[in-house]
């Protein structure tokens, strides 16, 4: 078997892993690079993101203003210093991109543009239209491209962490074309897989997004962090869980129930500013409120019959008429295509109709603020990571700023353990990709009953029922026992594609593994959590309980369910208080 030998593996092409190849790659230029992604880097879902990524960059605006927005935003949950590293390094990281080719809107006096959004008291998000993910995609990866050392393994599937004597060495890859497992070894591989918002029916992500290197880093032995903290974005459309971008209420679009009402200022988020004020974007909270609070709000006006009954769900309505047609053509093209596109409508003349959708997985591989896990030799940035920087509730565009800078630190600090730890244990390691090997199709060629199709959707209705924005523990409990069973009958799976080429059922089988995996760790840590703070919210304990809860929850992996820990949030300035938007 041969073994592809690395100085550094990174694990996932999107935003996060191509910004990690750069910084080791900008560090020491003859370093050779492993990137290991199942999908071709440009399809990664960093390309989906639209409304734009945080950082302070405006003379109304401010670092302490940034991290208070963040941590209040985070219901107190962020862990205090990783938030500082954050709002000082944002800056740097978006005009860094500029410098390589990102085209970020521009003022008319030719200075970049920032636009307000949700949590953010300022206006501070920078924006490429509202295509900012495909921007940012491209512009990574044509910079990873001046890497000669950068080898890709495209549609490659990491199905193992390698790891000796207490040290991750590697991974263990599928080949897609040729269904061979292959070792790709390294003194330090970086996670940087995305999130697993896939274990809901209703998401805005990308069908790839299945919690890969979450279950990787769990079945090493690293728990996952805060897991119960789901993040749904207010405005997808209903049928499809499109995200409409949060920069449509950025630009002023405001969102109206069933009789038309701003319903919002009933919910303790502010009241209206008439919208032909052109500053009414920037004077209200009310639509650019935080995202858990907004969602929380549906949940409650639908209580109150305000939302419109349709075949996909209730919705409620997003107005964005008033912005006129200039406007909305120039600032949110995209959102103009996705309306024509999936619903038949135009939002210079139409109300679009928007529901909650889960979003953004604010837990994810337990990590220190320079992407280390406990494990040594492995790291992790990005979505599938979490340093704590979102803690109960992240705000809108600090995500993509969020891989540029943990992704980039991510990558100095495994470049570093990688030149003091660089002994290999190769043969150890080829016999477990071996191994990793015959497990597979030992697994595979089994002939099951159950097809994977049905077991994803009855994991997803219910992840969709018993972890929703309003929770409860009969309802997380009868999730947990769903999932514990859905697990059992994992072994009894039904492949009925044998081949070795391109044999798309096999990855699908082991996404749904990860899946599982990763659904068990959320409704198990949300039935933990006896309190409501930020995304969790449960119905049975309506309180934020900071003596017992100011904490992050970790899952370890058991031959039975996760075990739940807990570890303490790093307070350093900023104490606990009430969160208040209005
Ligand atoms: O609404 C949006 O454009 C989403 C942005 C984000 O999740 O950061």
């Amino acid at each position: 078997m041969e073994v592809r030998r690395h100085d550094i593996v990174i694990v996932g092409g999107g935003g996060a892993g191509l910004r990690a190849a750069i910084a080791a790659g900008e560090q020491f230029p003859d370093l050779s690079i492993g990137v290991v992604s199942k999908l071709y880097p440009m399809r990664s879902h960093t390309v989906a993101a639209e409304g734009g990524a945080a950082g302070v960059i405006k003379p109304n605006d401010s670092i302490e203003q940034h991290i208070s927005d963040v941590i209040s935003g985070s219901d107190w949950l962020a862990d205090q210093d990783v938030v500082e590293i954050f709002v000082n390094q944002a800056p740097r990281e978006l005009v860094q991109l500029e410098h390589w080719g990102c085209p970020w809107s521009r003022m008319p006096d030719g200075s970049v543009a920032v636009r307000p959004f949700g949590g953010m008291k300022t206006e501070r998000t920078w924006y490429a239209a509202d295509k900012t993910g495909f921007h940012m995609l491209h512009t990574l990866f044509q910079t990873a491209m001046k890497y000669g050392n950068v080898v890709r393994y495209d549609e490659n599937f990491a199905v193992q962490l390698l790891v000796h004597e207490g040290r991750c060495q590697g991974v263990a890859a599928l080949d897609f074309r040729t269904g061979e497992v292959f070792p790709v070894v390294a003194p330090a591989v970086i996670l940087c897989t995305g999130g697993g918002g896939r274990i809901f029916a209703f998401t805005t992500n990308a069908v790839a997004k299945t919690g890969d290197g979450m279950a990787l880093a769990y079945r090493a032995g690293v728990p996952l962090k805060d897991m119960e903290f789901v993040q749904f974005h207010p405005t997808g459309l209903p049928d499809t869980g499109i995200l409409i971008t949060e920069a449509a209420r950025g630009e002023g679009g405001i969102l109206v129930n069933k009789d038309g009402y701003r319903y919002l200022q009933d919910y303790d988020l502010g009241k209206p500013v008439d919208v032909n004020d052109p500053e009414h974007p920037r004077k209200s909270t009310m639509e650019l409120g935080p995202r858990d609070r907004l969602s929380q709000a549906f949940v409650k006006e639908q209580a109150k019959g305000g939302t419109i009954q349709g075949k996909f769900g209730d919705y409620v309505h997003l107005d964005l008429r008033h912005l006129g047609a200039k406007r909305i053509h120039e600032r949110l093209p995209f959102i103009v295509e996705l309306c024509h596109e999936y619903v038949g409508l135009d939002p210079v003349r139409d109300l679009i109709p928007v529901r909650p959708v889960v979003h953004y997985m604010m837990g994810g591989v337990h990590t220190d603020l320079d992407g280390a896990t406990p494990l040594p030799g492995l790291y992790a940035a990005g979505e599938c990571a979490c340093a704590s920087l979102n803690g109960a509730n992240r705000l809108g565009s600090n995500s993509l700023t969020e891989l540029l800078v943990f992704g980039a630190r991510a990558a100095r600090a495994a470049v570093e353990f990688g030149r003091q730890n660089s002994a290999l244990a190769t043969e150890a390691l080829a016999a477990q990709a071996a191994d990793q090997q015959r497990q597979i199709q030992e697994r595979f060629s089994r002939r099951g009953s159950e097809p994977i199709a049905r077991l994803r959707q009855e994991l997803n209705e219910a992840m969709e029922v018993g972890a929703a924005i309003e929770r409860d523990g009969e309802g997380l409990q009868q999730a947990c026992n769903k999932v514990a069973e859905l697990k059992a009958r994992l072994q009894d799976l039904r492949l009925t594609d044998h081949s070795t080429t391109f044999n798309t059922e096999l990855p699908a089988a082991l996404e749904l593994e990860n899946m599982i995996d990763v659904a068990e760790c959320v409704v198990q840590s949300a039935l933990a959590r006896t309190e409501s703070r930020g995304a969790h919210q449960r119905r049975d304990f309506p309180k934020r309980d900071d003596q017992q809860f100011l904490k992050h929850s970790l899952a370890y992996r058991t031959d039975a369910e996760p075990r739940i820990e807990y570890c303490d949030v790093t307070i350093t300035k900023w104490p606990p208080k009430e969160r208040h938007y209005g």
